[in-house]
């Protein structure tokens, strides 16, 4: 069975970059690829990489488990789990660790970035490892396709390399998987600083749009979101990224093209165009708010994770055990 997998950091509440940039496209592609089978689950081991609080991460798992139903994955067409529910990512990880380089490590930006923001608390060696977790994740369900957002691309070609060496030392363990990046939505900026990426740890709270922020805040927000002095409504992203961000998520909502939305606001201002792009956001995340308020205390939630996790601890046990024999580990049995 051709596999998809991808998962999301339960490391704050889920944002409109995160949402548009990959829970979107899941959503999409379990309609658009009738003969794969999906695997997406809450990242909850790498939330644990920098420091977290307890009831803090307790709740931000329960709570991605919610939305991503509530976005609309099927359950029926998805396994949605717990990743530190099902032990076998740790162990691959580990197996994985010794088939990989510090060099290779040493050269994540993304590592590069987070642990420059981790000097005062300490730099982890979970944090330097992340992706060799982050490829056990992948490699263990033989995932031909990964949807993520841009940020994640050197991740993915991190894997590849460990699969590819892999294979090569074991004799054909895993499927190589490939990233799949939407052409629009894949990097979702900041609102109040269109150079950097939304993020869920941007210390800057007006920097994004939470999925459960209320109506008023939505609102606020894009009348907000910093664009320029230029006021023609144009998608120039070198020119005016503020504005282009803007223009990205008006797209990816509403299916618009650039052309179509430069139309529509030809002789209008920026007020104008946030304002609608304001009502857009907020009728997007209304029903998946309502759906979410009825699905995070239900036991709906809790059967879908354990069939969940049944179903991804069967084919992951089954590849880690492949690997640990081939390299020789155990009895021969
Ligand atoms: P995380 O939790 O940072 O982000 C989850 C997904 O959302 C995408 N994303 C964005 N896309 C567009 N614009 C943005 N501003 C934006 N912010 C985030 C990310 O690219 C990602 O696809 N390491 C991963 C989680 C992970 C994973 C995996 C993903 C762990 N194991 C295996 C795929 C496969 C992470 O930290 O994503």
């Amino acid at each position: 069975m051709k596999r998809i997998l991808s998962g999301i950091q339960p490391t704050g509440s889920l944002n409109i970059g995160t949402y548009l940039g990959s829970v979107k496209n899941f959503v999409k592609l379990q309609d658009d690829m009738p003969d794969y089978e999906f695997f997406i689950f809450i990242a909850d081991l790498h939330a644990i990489t920098v420091p977290k609080d307890r009831q803090k991460l307790r709740g931000l798992i329960k709570e991605l488990a919610a939305l991503y139903v509530a976005c609309g994955l099927d359950p029926n067409r998805v396994n949605l789990f717990i990743q530190s529910e099902v032990p076998a990512h740790a162990q691959m990880a580990y197996l994985l660790q010794c088939n990989s380089y510090i060099g290779e490590l040493e050269r994540m930006t993304q590592f590069k970035d987070k642990a420059q923001k981790q000097q005062t608390n300490g730099v982890t060696v979970g944090l330097f490892t992340y992706p060799t977790l982050m490829a056990a994740d992948i490699l263990l369900y033989d995932a031909e396709f990964v949807p993520v957002g841009h940020d994640q691309k050197q991740h993915l070609e991190l894997t590849r390399d460990i699969a590819e060496r892999v294979n090569n030392k074991y004799n054909d363990i895993f499927t190589v998987p490939k990233p799949l990046i939407a052409k629009k939505g894949a990097r979702i900026k900041s609102l109040k600083n269109p150079n950097k990426k939304m993020s869920k740890s941007d210390d800057n709270i007006k920097s994004r749009i939470n999925l459960l922020d209320d109506e008023n805040v939505i609102k606020a927000r894009i009348r907000s979101a910093v664009t320029d002095s230029i006021g023609i409504v144009q998608y120039d992203e070198e020119n005016q990224p503020g504005l282009a961000n803007l223009m990205t998520i008006y797209s990816v909502i509403t299916n618009k093209s650039f052309d179509e939305i430069e139309m529509l606001y030809k002789d209008k201002g920026y007020k104008e165009f946030k304002e609608d792009l304001g009502e857009i956001v907020y009728q997007e995340l209304k029903p998946i708010q309502e759906r979410y308020n009825e699905l995070i205390n239900s036991k709906e939630l809790n059967d879908i994770l354990d069939q969940g996790q049944e179903k991804a601890f069967k084919v992951s046990m089954k590849k880690l055990r492949k690997l640990k024999h081939r390299i020789g580990l155990g009895r021969n049995r």
